[in-house]
């Protein structure tokens, strides 16, 4: 069966084509209105959805091959993520179900981001660990098996990709922070300086981001401006560098844990090349979607929904967005 995903949690509006072995397309327009406040501004996230879902969705279904008629069902994103981002989203799947006469599959945005690795590697099976790492997120999830997830650690303050992105504002090298402090990275030396790493209490398999981010403002206030800017690439190579560590020290023990050989990255921050590395080095076997299944797509949304139709999985039509969503 062909199954549209449709994915509009955040600041991508994306639509992809799944045909149950393949993925046919996965179209993605990135909001660029953003770029200049520094972060994302929810109101006008959903504004640019409305604009570009349908145009998005055309594009998908073109670049497939097939048309309308020829889809099977639709999945959608319903949480979590931003309230009006993910109305647009919701509305448009339930439309498009309504007046096509077929099933409509709300997904859950995490999930989606564990599929993404089923994509990239169509063998994978579980059990496995994921560690999900994006701006909004930062979680140890035990898959047992497709659709049995059990959260083993999360971010008790800023995700990942949001330490990376706080500091990438407080350096001033653009929004989002992460692409642009991981090539500063390449050239700096990460020992030159030392950031603190939050492990927590022992075994714990939480994270904590916000104390790194203050260390680097704290340094960055103490050599002022002007060192900060030739010290760039350094700052960048540490920070980055405390953030692996922590995520890598911690997926590890809990593949340990858990008694499991197999570890999945999944989410923004998994397209860090210094991450798969120093995950690479690990006593598992490692797999990581490529950069475009990494970021928020409707490819892997389409994928998750297909799994859970297969299931007898459609969801009621009152279905409602949930920004605070989890497993
Ligand atoms: O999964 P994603 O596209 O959207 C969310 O669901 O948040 O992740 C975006 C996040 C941003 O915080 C961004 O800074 C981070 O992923 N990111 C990176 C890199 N590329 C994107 N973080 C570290 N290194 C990168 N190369
Ligand atoms: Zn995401």
């Amino acid at each position: 069966m062909i199954v549209l995903g449709i994915e509009t949690s955040c600041d991508d509006t994306s639509a992809g084509i799944w045909d149950g072995r393949a993925l046919l397309s996965n179209v993605v327009s990135t909001q660029l209105v953003h770029r200049s406040f520094g972060g994302i501004v929810p109101e006008l996230a959903s504004r640019s959805h409305l604009r570009f879902i349908i145009p998005v969705i055309r594009q998908a279904l073109e670049q497939s091959g097939c048309v309308q008629d020829d889809i099977g069902a639709v999945a959608v994103t319903y949480g979590p993520g931003l309230a009006g981002s993910l109305l647009v989203g919701l509305s448009t799947a339930k439309g498009l179900a309504l007046s096509l006469g077929i099933p409509f599959i709300g997904v859950n945005h995490l999930e989606g981001h564990i599929w993404a690795n089923a994509l990239a590697h169509p063998g994978l099976e579980p059990p496995f660990i994921v560690l999900i790492a994006s701006g909004g997120h930062t979680q140890l999830v035990f898959t047992r098996a497709w659709g049995e997830y059990r959260i083993l650690g999360r971010t008790r303050d800023d995700a990942a990709g949001e330490a990376f992105d706080k500091v990438g504002k407080l350096l001033e090298v653009g929004f989002p922070g992460g692409p642009a402090i991981e090539q500063l990275a390449r050239k700096g030396n990460p020992k030159s300086l030392k950031f603190p790493r939050a492990f927590l209490e022992e075994g714990s398999l939480d994270f904590s981001f916000s104390g790194i981010k203050t260390a680097v403002l704290n340094h960055v206030r103490s050599i002022g401006p002007e060192n900060t800017r030739s010290q760039l690439a350094e700052l960048a190579a540490a920070f980055q560098e405390a953030v692996i560590d922590v995520l890598a020290v911690k997926t590890m023990l809990a593949a340990e844990k858990m008694r499991v050989r197999r570890v999945c990255l999944a989410g923004g921050v998994a397209v860090n090349r210094a991450l798969q590395k120093r995950m690479a080095d690990g006593p598992v076997e490692l797999f990581f979607p490529p950069p475009a299944l990494c970021a928020d797509n409707g490819g892997m949304i389409a994928r998750a929904g297909a799994h859970h139709l297969d299931r007898g999985g459609a969801s009621p039509f009152d279905l409602a967005p949930d920004p605070s969503l989890n497993f």
